[in-house]
């Protein structure tokens, strides 16, 4: 098949990741009788350097004319002043909104030769298979902000639709696994977290009433993932909570560079990226693990391209190079020897069949 594939390396290790993606997809091009061509273009700190605007309209139209989208990371020292009005992470909140990106599927699976490198109990690791569903254009990021002298505000905001779209994604997922899902919220607390819960159980009881569904205040949630994780299926949760709970899921993984990420919406457009930031203190080195990356690839060839296939080559290629004892500093033990981020990416490539 022919598809057109943006590229956003953004910022720190942004591009590094970004060309371990672009080789896994040439090399699975080549390999599988594919035409992929790229556009790269500027978002974030790149892109407010060159142009004075995180998102600029040519990256728009780029991503709006792709069949898939792929970012490496936002962000970084160099314009994190608080007081700056322009941010690098504008450009990626505003593209997941302009491409109506609300679905943010972030799998959480874990390599059992990595089991070690995580600071949790080998018992307590065992079976972790989870999907974090986070809603992704609304809530806390997206609405109103301001700010004066003495105080600051951010306004929380959800609908029953946006609610019920996201709910449905996550129950559909489900469905196709253990089906068993898991909503978390902070209904004791807040009332956008209360239209969620009612939203949630009315949804469930009349479209999914045969599944399990499980409801959870997220600081109970939060405490949950390291007690059990094994016990999880999908989550789903709002924006900010998915946040956060999956910067601690990663950890049962091992490292924060092993979670890919895809951001959908209603069009076949996804964007694709890890969920790790742009890692600036190893920005350049090659020290990134480019693994989150090339399982977004895997993500990408799967929703955006269709190509199953391809996308169950890419991730058994990521076990291969893991299994094969390649790790980048992030996941290697006392005494292992590292391997670069091209060394791994290369290794992953070599396994792909
Ligand atoms: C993520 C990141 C972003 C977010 C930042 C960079 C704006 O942390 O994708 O998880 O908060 O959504
Ligand atoms: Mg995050």
């Amino acid at each position: 098949m022919k598809a057109q594939i943006t590229l956003l390396p953004g910022d720190g290790i942004g591009p590094e990741v970004t060309d371990s993606a672009r080789s896994v997809l040439d090399s699975v091009a080549s390999k599988f009788g594919h035409e992929f061509a790229f556009d790269s273009q500027l978002i974030g700190g790149a892109a407010i350097d060159a142009e004075g605007d995180p998102l600029p309209s040519a990256t728009i139209t780029s991503c709006k004319n792709a069949d898939a989208v792929f970012l490496g990371a936002v962000g970084g020292p160099k314009w994190s002043d608080p007081n700056t009005a322009v941010r690098p992470e504008q450009g990626l909140l505003r593209i997941r909104s302009v491409l109506g990106l609300y679905a943010n599927i972030r799998p959480v699976k874990i390599y059992s030769e990595l089991i070690e490198t995580s600071p949790l109990k080998p018992e307590i690791l065992e079976g972790v298979d989870m999907i974090v569903v986070r809603e992704l254009t609304g809530g806390i990021y997206f609405g109103e902000k301001t700010r004066d002298a003495i105080s600051a505000s951010d306004l929380c905001t959800y609908t029953v639709a946006e609610v019920e779209r996201i709910v449905r994604v996550a129950a559909r997922l489900a469905s196709g696994r253990q089906g068993k899902l898991c909503s978390v919220d902070k209904a004791n607390v807040l009332e956008t977290s209360r239209l969620w819960r009612d939203v949630t159980d009315r949804l469930m009881a009349a479209e999914y009433p045969e599944m399990k569904v499980e409801t959870l205040l997220v600081d109970a949630a939060a405490m949950h993932l390291l007690s059990r994780p094994s016990e999880f299926d999908v989550i789903v949760t709002e924006n900010m909570f998915g946040d956060i709970l999956t910067d601690e899921a990663s950890m049962l993984a091992g490292s924060l560079g092993m979670l890919p990420s895809a951001s959908l919406g209603d069009s076949k457009v996804g964007l694709y990226e890890p969920i790790h930031g742009s890692a600036p203190d190893i920005a350049g080195r090659g020290l990134a693990n480019p693994c989150a990356s090339i399982a977004s690839v895997a993500l990408l060839l799967r929703h955006s391209l269709g190509l199953e296939q391809e996308a169950t080559a890419v991730e058994r290629a990521i076990a291969r190079a893991i299994g094969a004892g390649a790790r980048t500093a992030d996941i290697a033990s006392d005494g292992e020897s590292r391997v670069s981020t091209s060394e791994m990416t290369a290794e992953i490539v070599r396994g792909l069949s």
